[in-house]
């Protein structure tokens, strides 16, 4: 009797024990750990970001649904038009590929809430439209083809779930509280956390390996949204447990949460430096159009030019971050010509110049980065580069390095730059003989092997 007790007892608490292990953990990895699971994203240093969805019909913006006001009824018919009969992410891929990008990260759902996958748990998505198709089946597999990463943007607000409430950041928001409540009468934001969840199980377990996901976004406060409202610790456990190597972004509302995200995401600025939490460098990312807008947008003459995107490029790799750049493709399915031209550009100076880019960081403390110019670092390597923003004519002098130096040489064609040493106002300065002409490269990059 008193044996079966015990066994009774001892089944309960193992119970316990299994049941606590089942239940989804945010990881408890040490820094070192955090570090290598990231590694590949940290080495890559440039991706593509891909807005698409309805609002590429109106062309004018993806907010476009927010700003007109527009009700569901009004947004229906780029529902109904929806036909992207050009779409061939083969096509984007190897455009991707040949900019020198190496992961990828897709809208499965914006703000609109419409969803380019076959979801079980709506109609409001692709395969419903004329168009038919699951987009993400074959984004997935077209990038994959071409060697890049994959990942998801998901949009946690939802301007089309009917338990979505109305918010400030909603097209139908309201000037008073009471408004707000009637119109929120019966919406049930548990139910959409619900739906959330589902969808996020269902592009993190039928579409392969996937490497990112980009929630998006929060803004708790007064008719905001924030962490309760979205369920945010467990939307991610299930995230890390679906997919436990997968690096998440910043925009859940877990800063303050161990494991509540991998990366910070400045967007659409050039950080001043290197971003840091109580003192401490941590991974970012900053995410940049190529004209304004992240959805297509038909009007906009803001583009960005390529010596502009490179510098931003360089210039984020130079403060330890990496650069996702959007392309906001069309209702067809193609890239705005606008876009491919940028993409070709950026990959004829990458196809010589990205041993600056990928595996690089910021330089050490001690290296002076000459006037216009922008230094990288290979740590394992040990190489130096040096970015000329602007070419300088004939000489270029370097500050405190001569006795760092090994051996230098242009970065596109390893041709050797000679140099001598005490011509500057210290012994220890390097003066350095470059062709008067600047090399035929966007921005000439100097090698600098290190002792
Ligand atoms: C924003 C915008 C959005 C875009 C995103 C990209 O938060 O709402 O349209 O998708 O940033 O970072």
């Amino acid at each position: 009797m008193k044996i079966k007790t015990l066994t009774t007892a001892t089944l309960i608490v193992l119970l316990l024990i299994v049941s606590q292990m089942l239940q989804a953990q945010l990881p408890r990895e040490t820094e070192d750990q955090k570090t290598q699971r990231m590694k590949w994203w940290t080495d890559a240093r440039f991706g593509m970001f891909i807005h698409w969805g309805l609002y590429a019909l109106p062309a004018r913006h993806e907010w476009v649904k927010n700003y007109e006001r527009m009700t569901n009824e009004q947004y229906q018919k780029y529902f109904e038009s929806f036909n992207p009969d050009l779409y061939n992410p083969r096509e984007w891929a190897r455009m991707a590929k040949e900019a020198g990008m190496k992961y990828v990260v897709l809208t499965a759902k914006h703000h609109e809430g419409f969803c380019l996958f076959d979801s079980k748990y709506t109609d409001y998505k692709s395969t419903r439209t004329p168009f038919g198709r699951d987009i993400i089946k074959d984004y997935v597999e077209a990038f994959r083809a071409e060697g890049l990463k994959v990942g998801f943007y998901y949009s946690l607000i939802d301007w089309h779930h009917p338990d979505y409430t109305i918010d400030r950041n909603h097209p139908q928001r309201q000037e008073s509280d009471s408004a707000y409540a009637r119109l929120n009468k019966g919406k049930d934001m548990s139910r959409y956390r619900e739906y959330m969840k589902n969808q996020v199980r269902e592009l993190l377990s039928n579409y392969g390996q996937i490497s990112i996901i980009w929630f998006d976004f929060s803004f708790p406060g007064k008719n905001g949204k924030g962490r309760d409202d979205w369920d945010s610790e467990n939307l991610l456990k299930l995230a890390r447990t679906l997919q436990p190597g997968i690096i998440v972004d910043d925009r859940l509302d877990l800063r303050d949460v161990q494991g509540g995200w991998d990366f910070t995401t400045p967007e659409q600025v050039k950080v001043a430096r290197w971003p840091e939490i109580d003192g401490k460098k941590i991974p970012w990312e900053t995410c940049q159009t190529f004209s304004g807008s992240w959805g297509y947008y038909r009007d906009e003459t803001s583009w960005k030019s390529t010596p502009q995107l490179l510098e931003l490029l360089i210039e984020s790799v130079s403060k330890g971050g990496n650069l996702l750049l959007n392309v906001g493709p069309t209702a067809r399915g193609t890239f705005d010509y606008r876009a491919q031209d940028r993409l070709k550009s950026m990959g004829e100076w990458m196809k010589y110049n990205s041993r600056s880019i990928y595996n690089c960081t910021e330089a050490p403390a001690g290296f002076a980065a000459p006037d216009n110019s922008l230094l990288t670092y290979n740590p394992v390597a040990k190489r130096l580069y040096i970015h000329l923003l602007a070419y300088p004519m004939g000489r270029l002098t370097l500050t405190n390095m001569a006795d760092k130096v090994r051996y230098i040489q242009f970065l596109h064609d390893a041709s050797e730059i000679r140099y001598s040493a005490g011509r500057g106002e210290t012994a220890n300065d390097l003066t350095l003989q470059l062709p008067v002409l600047k090399p035929p490269v966007e921005v000439p990059v100097l090698e600098i092997y290190l002792k």
